[in-house]
């Protein structure tokens, strides 16, 4: 309750200041890792004290099971994901030739789920979802983000980057009012993040569990007041594209750790 009452006051205040978003500077890209405690780095660097890699360990013994009519495994057309599979997360959200839109890493694993293993795609917290897409992810870990070139997705980016300076909410603050303007301040308890998306799915420590980009987002749009949209609208690919776009060379952290 305290926290809340911290943020309207503060929200308060900032809306008085000149508005001041002005996107960021390539040199000025950092991973909200570097803002974290020194414990909770730690916590994410070591593989043994990680907890978002009992999930990637999940992943990975999903991905070879078989599933569905036809008893088939992610590994049975895609093989090895340490190798197939390496870059994926960096270049994603990409093209759906077939859907005629864009589509994140989460999302596109429930496609493969629907189209290829004829089971239900899963929700974006369902475990399946989770658990793959930490999977997959992994094999990219260390790579920059690298948005794909592909020129249908510039259309995708730029809806993102307009709802990311909307203001919205009860408390009537955009994305970018926070996490261009005020990243490094505090609020609340916390750093104000630049708001990168090269670390998920991630265990956030507040959930006690790994969680995807978008139940972030949605804790985000809760703190402002917004009513989030529902599960897999296009605005949450929107957005996602928009943040790799953003965060353009940040290396990929899935799954990373934060507070
Ligand atoms: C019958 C073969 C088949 C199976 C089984 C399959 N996929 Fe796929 N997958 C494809 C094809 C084909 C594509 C290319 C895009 C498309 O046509 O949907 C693809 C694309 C992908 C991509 C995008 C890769 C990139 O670099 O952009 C990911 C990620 C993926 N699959 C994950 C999975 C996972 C996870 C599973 C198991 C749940 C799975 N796939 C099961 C055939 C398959
Ligand atoms: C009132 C300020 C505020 C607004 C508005 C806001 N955020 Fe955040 N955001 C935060 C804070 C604070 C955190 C870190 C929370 C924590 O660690 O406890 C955060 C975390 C994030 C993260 C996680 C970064 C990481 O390293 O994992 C992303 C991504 C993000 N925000 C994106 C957004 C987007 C997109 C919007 C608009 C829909 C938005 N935020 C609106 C304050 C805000």
């Amino acid at each position: 309750m305290r926290r809340r009452a911290a943020l309207v006051l503060i929200a308060a205040t900032w809306l008085a200041e000149a508005a001041g978003a002005q996107g960021l500077a390539p040199e000025q890209r950092r991973s909200g890792f570097e803002s974290m405690g020194s414990a909770t780095q730690a916590m994410q660097r070591d593989d043994d004290a990680n907890p978002g890699m009992l999930s990637v360990r999940d992943g990975e013994a999903r991905w070879g099971r078989p599933e569905g009519p036809a008893a088939r495994a992610c590994a049975d057309c895609h093989g090895d994901a340490r190798l197939s599979m390496r870059g994926a997360a960096a270049r994603h959200p990409r093209w759906d030739e077939a859907l005629g839109r864009a589509v994140g890493l989460s999302q596109r694993i429930a496609l493969c789920r629907a189209r290829h293993q004829q089971v239900p795609g899963g929700a974006p917290e369902g475990v399946e979802r989770l658990s793959l897409s930490a999977w997959v992810a992994h094999a990219s870990r260390g790579l920059p983000v690298r948005p794909d070139p592909d020129l249908r997705l510039d259309a995708v980016r730029e809806r993102g980057r307009r709802l990311f300076e909307r203001r919205m909410g009860q408390l009537d603050l955009s994305c970018a009012d926070c996490h261009d303007a005020r990243w490094g301040r505090r609020l609340g308890g916390s750093t104000i993040p630049q708001g990168h998306a090269n670390g998920y799915p991630l265990y956030r420590l507040e959930w006690q569990a790994l969680g995807s980009l978008q139940r972030r987002l949605r804790n985000c749009m809760n703190g402002v007041r917004a009513q989030p949209w529902p599960a897999d609208a296009p605005e949450w690919v929107e957005l996602e594209a928009f943040l790799q776009a953003r965060g353009e060379g940040l290396p990929v952290e899935a799954p990373a750790v934060r507070p």
